[in-house]
């Protein structure tokens, strides 16, 4: 670290308050503190507000429907189109303008810019495409992409012709895939042959491929070329098979009028972990959640139609569909789209990208930032960065070292930072501090949004005082929140509500939605969100269900039995760490290791790769026989271990101990 850096960090180290800069307030969308009062006043109708961003086919009738709860309705008799409110409403005043900026590997390749006009053009044509392959309204077509324009293309598709599209990262593994197919009964694939990592072709329709031969039912597949003829693995299409350039491009010109759904018909599903094995089906719709994703984007990511905007998140998680696609695009902006990682060709990438683009907001995850931290400041330094006016986290805490030095060395002092708390089930932000209005606290996502009721409850739902660790809870409904779960009221109700509602009550006001995070609030009412109080850890900002990674494991021949927790990382934020209880007759080697973390790669993928793995002759078990969870933290995290008397058996863990410590 240079001189200057070191005084730079004493100076900030014990600031723990930031004013936003005044050039920003004076330009931000919003910048009225006094829009906090007027919603809470105003609530529901305050969502109107939202609502009114969007073009409606017909008007809604009514703001809010609370007559079923949990099963709450907003904007209820209105009918919009979203293909129609991120495309065609922008065509008279903006259709020159771009509304995709993609940015591929390789670099020397050409990237592709997409204008609204042209985005216009090729969604009619694959809506037309995919209409022709027999989608009809309300049937899941699924996304098995890279970030690759035709993913923003296929869901924009999906949207104009009223199928719910469940787009699955790419990263995922062909089990994953096929998991996600049979539970929505999708019959309809969108995948591509190949994309490009750290400058290598990578071969993704054979594990695409691979996934469909474990799908239960018939499917027809529409493959995207990405790579060219050099690099492409030479794959044999199936006779349900046929390529986007034939399929889409032989719709040349068609005309596909979007079709007016109703504000609460579905727009898409995202399936995202939880506390059992199976994957939970988010259900998103198409009034609340597009209102949400747009009011949010322009009242806390300050998107203007002007701007360059650049998530740098992947589409394959729900950031990508709020905050690259539909938010972005609702408003008429230019969004940024980025295939690849942000160290090849070298550290510097992300900031050669904002440079030659002049990026007017980086919306990005804490551990990024931890990375280009270690990294160091030599990277950004190199670069004129002066086009940036606002920084955004999302994912994960954010810790008060690296977010002063996204402060400096990004934002150069001059930018807000909103940190901002949401999950895939509220479909977009809802705890941070507005970035024109609100004081900025580094560690501390910030109050809820306007109209926005969130309150830290101990055990038994009561408020607890400033400074204390709870859980946190949300009292009132928003519009961008999910609906159910697909196909599974039941566990919609039971893994939301059951814990804080009064269950039998049809007044909404008795239900009151748990998230499953823990935090803590301050003497100004500034949420810290500390992480998941389920079987749910937080790797890189990646929702990872711990019951997904232990049935793998358990999978794995020689394996008895296995418990996962997250341990604290530097840069991850948290890491997987497995431990492992071999079948007899099977050794604690190397090549047992490495087979536990094939196997989790080949069930998951490569983000649920175990951090280490950790052979121990039993787990740490209470009286009633459920595994000692914290106890396999502390001791990942070589932390102090407290009281173990609890514990059936206690000496395994100076057992475990000793393997950690090998
Ligand atoms: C965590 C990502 C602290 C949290 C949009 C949440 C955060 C889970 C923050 C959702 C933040 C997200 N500070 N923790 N600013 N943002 N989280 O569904 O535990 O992939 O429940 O949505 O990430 O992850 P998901």
């Amino acid at each position: 670290m240079s001189n200057d850096d070191t005084e730079l960090e004493a100076r900030l180290e014990a600031q723990d308050s930031f004013e936003p800069p005044e050039s920003f307030v004076e330009q931000a969308n919003v910048s009225d503190p006094g829009v906090y009062e007027a919603f809470e006043e105003n609530w529901p109708e305050c969502w109107n507000d939202a609502a009114d961003m969007l073009d409606w086919q017909s008007d809604y009738e009514q703001t809010f429907d609370g007559s079923n709860p949990p099963f709450f309705e907003w904007f209820t008799g209105g009918e919009l189109n979203a293909s129609a409110n991120c495309l065609d409403r922008h065509l008279d005043e903006r259709g020159d303008e771009v509304a995709i900026e993609w940015i591929g590997e390789p670099t020397e390749e050409a990237n592709r810019t997409y204008t609204y006009e042209d985005l216009h053009r090729e969604v009619n044509e694959a809506a037309a495409a995919l209409r022709e392959m027999g989608v009809g309204e309300d049937d899941v077509v699924t996304m098995y992409m890279p970030m690759i324009p035709e993913l923003a293309v296929a869901m924009l598709a999906c949207a104009r012709i009223g199928a719910p599209h469940s787009v699955v990262f790419a990263g995922f593994s062909a089990d994953a895939l096929a998991t996600r197919m049979n539970a929505a009964d999708s019959e309809y694939l969108v995948t591509a042959d190949g994309y490009y990592r750290r400058g290598d072709p990578l071969d993704h329709l054979s594990k695409a491929n691979e996934g469909l031969d474990a799908v239960e039912h018939d499917t027809e597949t529409v493959v995207v070329e990405r790579l060219p003829e050099a690099d492409s693995f030479g794959h044999d299409l199936r006779e349900d098979q046929r390529l986007w350039v034939d399929a889409v491009h032989a719709q040349k010109g068609a005309e596909v009028d979007p079709v007016a759904r109703d504000a609460e018909d579905m727009l898409f599903l995202m399936y995202t972990s939880g506390t059992t094995g199976q994957p939970k089906g988010v259900k998103h719709t198409t009034g609340g959640y597009l209102s949400w994703a747009a009011w949010t984007s322009h009242a806390v990511l300050d998107i203007k139609p002007e701007d360059t905007y650049f998530c740098s998140a992947d589409i394959g998680w729900i950031t990508g569909h709020s905050y690259i696609v539909y938010g972005p695009l609702a408003l008429g902006t230019t969004t940024m789209m980025y295939e690849g990682t942000p160290d090849y060709p070298d550290r510097d990438r992300l900031w050669e990208i904002i440079e030659e683009y002049e990026a007017t907001q980086l919306y990005t995850a804490p551990t990024a930032i931890r990375a280009f931290m270690k990294w160091g400041s030599q990277y950004p330094d190199s670069h004129d960065l002066s086009s940036l006016r606002l920084l955004g986290t999302v994912g994960e805490p954010i810790n008060p070292r690296a977010w002063k030095w996204y402060y400096t060395h990004i934002g150069d002092e001059a930018c807000p930072i909103v940190d901002t708390w949401w999950q895939t089930e509220t479909g977009g932000q809802m705890i941070t501090t507005l970035p024109g209005v609100g004081e900025m606290k580094p560690g501390s996502a910030g109050p809820p949004l306007p109209g926005v009721d969130a309150e830290i409850v101990d055990t038994r739902g009561e408020s607890v005082e400033a400074g204390r660790a709870g859980y946190l809870t949300v009292n009132k409904p928003w519009p961008g929140m999910l609906r159910t779960l697909y196909r599974n009221d039941d566990r919609f109700v039971d893994e939301y509500w059951r814990e804080y509602s009064d269950t039998d009550s049809d007044d909404w006001r008795d239900w009151v939605y748990f998230p499953e995070d823990g935090a803590k609030i301050d003497e100004d009412g500034y949420i810290t969100v500390l992480g998941r109080v389920d079987d749910v850890i937080n790797v890189s900002g990646h929702r990872l269900g711990t019951m997904e990674i232990e049935s793998a494991i358990v999978g794995v021949e020689g394996v008895a039995e296995a418990a996962v927790v997250g341990g604290d990382h530097d840069v991850k934020g948290e890491a997987v760490y497995a431990y492992v209880i071999t079948e007899d007759g099977y050794d604690e080697n190397e090549e047992l290791r490495e087979a536990i973390v094939a196997g989790v790669e080949s069930a998951i993928g490569p983000i649920a790769r175990p951090e280490a793995v950790i052979f121990t002759p039993e787990l740490p078990k209470t009286r009633s026989g459920k595994i000692m969870r914290r106890l396999l933290e502390d001791i990942a995290n070589g932390d102090d271990l407290g009281n173990t008397s609890t514990l059936r058996n206690p000496e395994v863990v100076s057992a475990i101990q000793e393997q950690v410590g090998e």
